[in-house]
């Protein structure tokens, strides 16, 4: 089989590594993929929102499927253009895609459907906002209705912060929306539940949490992710059986009712207070780091699940899993989420060898003149596999220390929790 991955980041990368396990897999094109992809399968440098260049594309390489990475070309409609050309494709319909392409529609179709959630209003005008402010204390969370690359959600302490942050979202901070939605703050447990979803059927596709803020302690503004474990223990069976019930089967019953079925990945981002997961967020692919930790924790083969899925015979097949922890540490540029450089190079990594059970997977990084070199904020993933947190963690910061690199950092108190209990 021929397989294209579009997107760039680490859980492309993921993807790409996973994928080739399989004997089945002939050529992966990761479009456009990073200096990790470069280095096992063909990147193929072209805009992943001009679908007619990327159908060319597909065409031309014999593609047998594609399998769709983030958020944007699901949002703007890449499978509904794909599956009309009779192109087979993973991933939600445009019409599914709301779910993270808009806060809005999510939030009405949670009330619609009883779906345990935050109280919310969803608001056009700085006059929509006062009523909501009277009836709720702070903090609230503004969140700008479109995508806004993971910048979209501010938590505000007082009013004055509230008026500025929503005023710029009505001004046109994201283009993608000029709506925004208040939303009650949930204290608990943040925890992130996938699965994999066909027409008739879903399977369970691992927990995992996430690290938000930049510094040690949970502190410092928030970003794409600085580093992720798997599975989330905070995920018991109870709970599981709550997500299940009241969140997954109502919101993809939603959809089936439409006629507008659910595939592809979904991740739903949640929030546990006193045993009870309220939905936070839906995301219509894997999380980006959450994938790499799930992924080497699956011992079935990845592209035999995904092709049951395309097929819609998910029923078919078992997705077995070993019993171990995953871990990933996100190495970043210096400045990052802030302002930082590009282009600099990663001297020590070409000397690296890999070993079993620990990977480098590359996010921000390209390849030029046989060297890697940083090309986003997020540059490399250190991801372990083991029996405990320990000998995970113990086996990424060595390796961290190996690579040495001047230009970045990391946190390095990721998995916290873990050991807390
Ligand atoms: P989102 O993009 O909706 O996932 O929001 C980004 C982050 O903001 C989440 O991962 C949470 O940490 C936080 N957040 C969002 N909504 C809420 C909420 N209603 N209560 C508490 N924290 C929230
Ligand atoms: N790590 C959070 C996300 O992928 O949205």
């Amino acid at each position: 089989m021929n397989i294209a991955i579009i997107g760039s980041g680490g859980r492309e990368h993921a993807l790409c590594e996973k994928i080739l396990e399989s004997k089945k897999v002939n050529k992966v094109v990761c479009i456009p993929g990073n200096g990790g992809t470069e280095k096992i399968a063909q990147n193929l440098k072209i805009d992943i929102l001009d679908f007619p260049v990327v159908l060319k594309n597909i065409k031309k390489l014999k593609i047998d499927l594609v399998i769709v990475g983030p958020e944007e070309p699901l949002v703007y409609g890449i499978v509904d253009f794909l599956r009309k050309k009779k192109i087979k494709v993973f991933g939600p319909n445009k019409f599914a895609a709301k779910l993270e392409g808009s806060k809005g529609f999510m939030k009405n179709l949670c009330k619609e459907n009883n779906i345990p959630t935050a109280g919310y209003k969803i608001c056009k005008k700085m006059s929509d906002i006062k009523l909501f402010v009277k009836n709720n204390k702070f903090p609230i969370v503004v969140k700008a209705d479109g995508l806004a690359a993971g910048k979209g959600v501010v938590i505000c302490k007082n009013l004055m912060q509230l008026n500025n942050v929503s005023k710029q979202i009505f001004l046109g901070k994201f283009k993608s929306s000029k709506k925004l939605v208040l939303e009650e703050f949930i204290d608990g447990e943040e925890a992130s539940y996938f699965l994999i979803v066909d027409k008739n059927n879903f399977s369970f596709f691992g927990t995992a949490q996430d690290h938000k803020r930049v510094g040690n302690g949970e502190t410092g503004p928030n970003t794409g992710g600085m580093g992720a474990y798997s599975p989330a223990p905070i995920i018991s069976k109870a709970i599981e059986k709550k997500v299940l019930n009241k969140i997954i089967k109502p919101t993809l019953n939603f959809f089936k009712r439409k006629n507008k079925h659910y595939t592809g990945f979904l991740y739903a981002g949640l929030m546990i207070k006193h045993n009870e997961p309220y939905l936070i967020e839906y995301n219509v692919r894997m999380g980006d780091p959450e994938c790499q930790v799930i992924l080497p924790r699956i011992k079935s083969e990845l592209i035999n699940i995904i092709e049951n899925a395309v097929e819609n015979n998910l029923k078919k097949i078992k997705i077995n899993w070993f019993k171990k922890i995953c871990m990933t540490v996100v190495l970043c540029s210096k400045g990052y989420p802030g302002t930082y450089k590009k282009n600099l190079i990663i001297s020590n990594l070409e000397k690296i060898k890999n070993k079993k059970n620990v990977q480098i997977i590359h996010a921000g990084t390209l390849r030029k003149k046989k060297k890697f070199i940083s090309n986003g904020g997020r540059v490399l993933n250190i991801t372990a596999l083991g029996e405990n947190i320990n000998e995970v963690k113990k086996k990424i910061y060595k390796l961290l220390k190996n690579i040495n690199w001047k230009d970045g950092f990391y946190r390095t108190d990721i998995g916290w929790r873990l050991f807390k209990k």
